[in-house]
């Protein structure tokens, strides 16, 4: 029973935590710029991945030239007369910045699985994303985090809150904590996307999206392609433009 209690109070104390440290946006829409010009050509980070996977194919489908970044493009399995592919690491600035010459936007949806350690993959990569950026004048910058950091600490509802996010992922969110803080810091035009727990159902084109999304009981849920459409969505919409999003169904 002790040893319960002990446990609850270092989820709750760590969902504090994770509240304090994360961006904390007004809890009003960002920029109220509508119809922004579409950017031609884009740079996609983590586009081996779930959610990357469906950003290439709906931006390629949209018309816009696409830049993937990765570690393997035999991962991509893709070919496209719009897609160039380069070949590196986000934790590698200069990878980075050849990926990022002759831009005009970066949707990152980096992620990973080294759930049990100490880890500053998302905040370094990020990081390099931002310097690199600022060195050759790309602007707009769409990156995916999650629900449960910031203003929305608790929101992934409690099987999140008091399981996975305490046991499997501490580390890992508290890095997003550090991924969050670096964007909202910098100067550039960007939008933080926070999903709830991902999936790979189809998608629905109809989902939430706001400061309040997210239940602190239930685990609120959202597709990936429903997540890249939103976050494609931000490249032409200044509504989120400076703020942490929250999207789900
Ligand atoms: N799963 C959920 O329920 C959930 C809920 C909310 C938010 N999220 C967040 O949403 C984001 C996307 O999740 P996902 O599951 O769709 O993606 P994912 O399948 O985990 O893909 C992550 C992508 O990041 C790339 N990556 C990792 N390290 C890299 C590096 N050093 N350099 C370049 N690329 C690197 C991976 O490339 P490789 O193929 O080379 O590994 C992969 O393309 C993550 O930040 C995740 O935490 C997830």
């Amino acid at each position: 029973m002790t040893l319960l209690l002990l446990f609850l109070a270092y989820a709750v104390a760590l969902s504090v935590a994770l509240g304090r440290a994360g961006h904390r946006s007004q809890s009003r829409a960002g920029g109220g710029t509508s119809g922004l010009t579409p950017p031609a050509s884009i740079l996609i980070i983590g586009a081996t991945g779930g959610t990357g996977r469906q950003l290439l194919t709906k931006a390629l489908e949209r018309g816009y030239r696409v830049i993937a970044l990765v570690r393997d493009p035999l991962g991509l399995r893709l070919e496209h007369p719009g897609l160039t592919v380069v070949r590196g690491d986000v934790l590698d600035a200069d990878s980075v910045d050849r990926a990022m010459r002759g831009q005009q936007a970066v949707l990152c949806a980096l992620g990973h699985k080294r759930y049990f350690g100490p880890t500053r993959i998302l905040s370094e990569g990020t990081r390099n994303i931002l310097r690199s950026m600022r060195a050759h004048g790309v602007r707009r910058l769409v990156c995916e985090t999650s629900l449960g950091i910031g203003d929305s600490a608790g929101r992934m509802g409690l099987y999140y809150t008091l399981f996975v996010i305490p046991v499997i992922l501490p580390f890992y969110y508290w890095d997003k904590t550090r991924q969050e803080r670096l964007i909202a810091a910098s100067e550039l035009d960007w939008v933080v996307v926070r999903p709830g727990a991902l999936s790979n159902a189809q998608g629905r084109g109809r989902y939430r999206e706001g400061a309040g999304v997210g239940s602190y009981v239930w685990t609120v849920r959202i597709s990936r392609a429903d997540v890249a459409d939103f976050m494609l969505g931000q490249l032409t919409s200044g509504t989120w433009l400076r703020t942490a999003v929250g999207i789900s169904w």
